[in-house]
């Protein structure tokens, strides 16, 4: 079943059509991947699905057999639709624990501020979530420092803060812009592993945009190509890979097709 559904998705800014009559669908569990040169329209692709920009007319998206066409971005939160950023935007002043917490806040009917004021509900409640939050934490391998500021956190360990943050939502589909972006090929790598364990426990769909080509190769079973803001190839990772549209377009002209063939297999 897609639980992602785009029909004809366009977004243009003034004379630019970054985005033009993209359809694409991801089914419930998989891991979707993203991918195209510089500039074809990736980030933008997830600034539409998530409300950041509204689309062009005669676009629509279907999440969770919800319209979210030109819904605010609250709301597509709210329904379940996560990502992280390109930029992190973590509190380095708050501690990983409280981080994570921030993420998980619109789902406590109390708010954060609650244990001020609270009774012995409210309490209980805020426990079961730090239980919870600290679990989730385990996961990512960051358990350990769950008091110290995120600030302190090496870049690897604020990726994976980031994403414990956006899986905090109990999101049903996580989308991920460059997750390994700034990593070594080695801690991309085992980001990657984190991702997919996290999936299984999660019950998660993921689309991931990731620009080291191996990886996403590796993880993903659809892969998605865009180039100019046009899809221009779909398919497994052998499709894709083989596909002469995609080598055509994706490293130009600049690369033969073994070399650009080494880059998405090694
Ligand atoms: N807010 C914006 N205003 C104007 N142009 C934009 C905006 N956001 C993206 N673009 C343009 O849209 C195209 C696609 O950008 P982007 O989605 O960031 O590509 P990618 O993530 O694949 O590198 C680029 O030409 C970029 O300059
Ligand atoms: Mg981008």
């Amino acid at each position: 079943m897609a639980l992602l559904e785009i029909l004809n998705l366009s977004k243009s800014f003034g004379g630019l059509q970054a985005i033009n009559n993209v359809s694409l669908s991801v089914k419930e569990n998989t891991v979707h991947g993203l991918i195209g040169p510089n500039g074809s329209g990736k980030s933008t692709f997830f600034n539409l699905i998530t409300g950041v920009y509204q689309p062009d007319k005669g676009s629509l998206i279907e999440f969770n057999k919800v319209d979210i066409t030109d819904k605010p971005a609250h709301f597509i939160a709210a329904q379940g639709l996560a990502r992280t950023f390109q930029l992190l935007r973590l509190y380095g002043e708050l501690s990983v624990l409280e981080n994570v917490m921030v993420g998980y806040h619109p789902h406590t009917k109390y708010g954060l501020l609650a244990p001020l004021f609270m009774g012995s509900e409210v309490r209980r409640q805020d426990k079961l979530v730090k239980a919870e939050m600290i679990e989730l934490l385990e996961f990512i391998g960051l358990a350990e420092h769950a008091e110290i500021p995120a600030a302190e956190l090496s870049g690897g360990q604020r990726r994976l803060l980031a994403l414990g943050r956006a899986i905090a939502m109990r999101p049903k589909m996580l989308l991920l812009d460059e997750p390994g972006a700034g990593l070594s090929p080695v801690n991309v790598d085992n980001l990657m592993a984190t991702i997919m364990t996290l999936k299984e426990r999660y019950n998660l769909t993921i689309i991931v945009v990731e620009h080291i080509l191996k990886v996403v190769m590796s993880t993903c079973e659809t892969i998605s190509v865009l180039d100019h803001g046009q899809k221009i190839s779909e398919g497994n990772p052998d499709f894709v890979k083989n596909d002469p549209a995609v080598i055509e377009a994706y490293l130009g002209k600049e690369m033969a097709d073994d070399d650009i063939r080494l880059a998405m297999n090694s």
